[in-house]
């Protein structure tokens, strides 16, 4: 039996703020951020947005292409670290807005950024498991990434969602059955309760990933099946690899880690490409890596829809030609844990690998660093949609402590 991805959506706000402008602000490099980190600009959240909104906009674009009834959802589950109350989960708040049935699962998960997987396996094992009745788990990633104004997180901040609907007839992403896990209880990136901003030992946070991908590859990669020959390299099997991307250099630094580590394994790849180790590196990552990236370098940090903004903007790119192929895709959450896992797109792949993200890419309008400023700290204000504003819904405000949502008109 097959299980995955039967088709998924992308929703990215409507603002966006060209990275350069940010850079000059703050008295930063323009080539520290483009170069050192790799990001082009930074998706920005009107007041009329928040987590909450992010994910039932993914999700309706998802129903709406998939032509899926809200009827047919079994579970829901929204993965998410910007959560917007203690116990109440955005779940909910989102199962009422889509109209999705009473006779459902639904919840919030929260490990940081690998949230998202975690939703995305728990959907799998449900179906898996028989206990889906002919019904589909709807999974959603969504977050607004937020650092405190002028730290060195700033220029990594972004925002988005990926909805994704997961059953047996997967026609965007056959998830492989084996997957490498890696769990650690480290202080890289933390949000104590009551703070709107996270707290982050950014340097350590990088060693941790690394470590992180270490434990995760190093579990996956004896159990790929068929068992690899002593001289095969597990890359050569994927078409293309997808990291957590919380700026797209730490996916460069983490494609580093995973290709030398999968051709030590190899001992007669390792001997041909240890002489020549940097030029190797760095055609394999054009060829597997880079096209995964170019979507998040223009969106930032979504945190836990990060790695399914990189799938879904390779998808929309190459999904045609993929047909058939496997991806390999590296999931961390800071605090942390990590999940490596494959991946098949299947010979039929079509429309369904298309999750709408360079429409809405394309449709954004650019603000400048004051409109950005004001944003952040109207953050909780709530608002109309601005002029050509593309979700079905928005956050309107708080009132006796009680966040309110309305359909937008149309
Ligand atoms: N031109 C080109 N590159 C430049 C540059 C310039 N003028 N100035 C600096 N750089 C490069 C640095 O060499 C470095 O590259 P390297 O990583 O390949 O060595 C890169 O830009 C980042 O600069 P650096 O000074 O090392 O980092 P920073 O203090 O700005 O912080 C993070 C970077 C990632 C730690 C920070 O953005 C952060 O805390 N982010 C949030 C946490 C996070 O995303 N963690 C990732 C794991 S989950």
């Amino acid at each position: 039996m097959t299980v995955g991805i039967e088709r998924l959506a992308a929703y990215v706000p409507p603002w966006v703020l060209p990275i350069e402008a940010l850079a000059d602000a703050r008295g930063v490099a323009r080539e520290k951020a483009r170069a050192g980190l790799g990001v082009e600009a930074m998706a920005v959240t009107p007041p009329c947005e928040d987590v909450v909104t992010l994910a039932a906009n993914a999700g309706a674009r998802l129903l709406r292409a998939a032509a899926v009834s809200p009827d047919d959802i079994g579970m829901l589950l929204v993965a998410t670290e910007t959560a917007v109350d203690h116990a109440k989960p955005v779940a909910i708040l989102v199962h009422g807005l889509l109209g999705i049935r009473a006779q459902c699962r639904v919840f919030e998960l929260k490990h940081a950024c690998y949230a998202g997987t975690a939703a995305l396996m728990t959907a799998a094992d449900w179906v898996r498991a028989g206990a889906a009745r002919r019904r589909r788990a709807l999974v959603i990633a969504a977050d607004v990434a937020r650092y405190p104004l002028r730290s060195p997180g700033e220029l990594t901040q972004g925002a988005g969602a990926v909805a994704m609907l997961v059953g047996n007839d997967a026609a965007v992403l056959q998830l492989g059955a084996e997957t490498g896990l890696h769990a650690a209880d480290v202080w890289d990136f933390w949000r104590p309760l009551g703070h709107r901003e996270a707290l982050v030992d950014g340097k350590y946070s990088v060693d941790c990933y690394l470590a992180a991908l270490d434990g995760a590859f190093g579990a996956y990669r004896p159990r790929e099946w068929p068992e690899l020959g002593p001289g095969e390299a597990f890359t050569d099997r994927v078409a293309h690899l997808l990291f957590h991307a919380p700026f797209p250099k730490m996916a460069m630094k983490a494609h580093r880690r995973l290709a030398t580590l999968d051709w030590q394994a190899a001992r007669e790849r390792w001997a041909a490409v240890a002489p020549r180790l940097d030029d190797a590196i760095a055609e394999a990552y054009a060829a597997q890596v880079a096209p995964g990236l170019e979507a998040v370098a223009r969106i930032g940090n979504a945190y836990t829809a990060s790695l399914y903004l990189c799938l879904a903007g390779l998808l929309e790119r190459e999904g045609r030609r993929l047909g058939g192929r496997r991806l390999g895709l590296f999931s961390y959450g800071s605090g942390s844990c990590a999940e490596f896992f494959t991946g098949t797109v299947p010979g039929r792949a079509s429309e369904a690998t298309d999750g709408g993200l360079g429409r809405l890419l394309a449709a954004r309008t650019e603000i400048d660093v004051p409109a950005y400023e004001r944003a952040f700290a109207s953050a909780d204000a709530g608002g109309d949609p601005p002029a050509g504003f593309q979700g079905d819904f928005v956050f309107t405000g708080v009132r006796a402590e009680r966040r309110e949502y309305a359909r937008v008109a149309r």
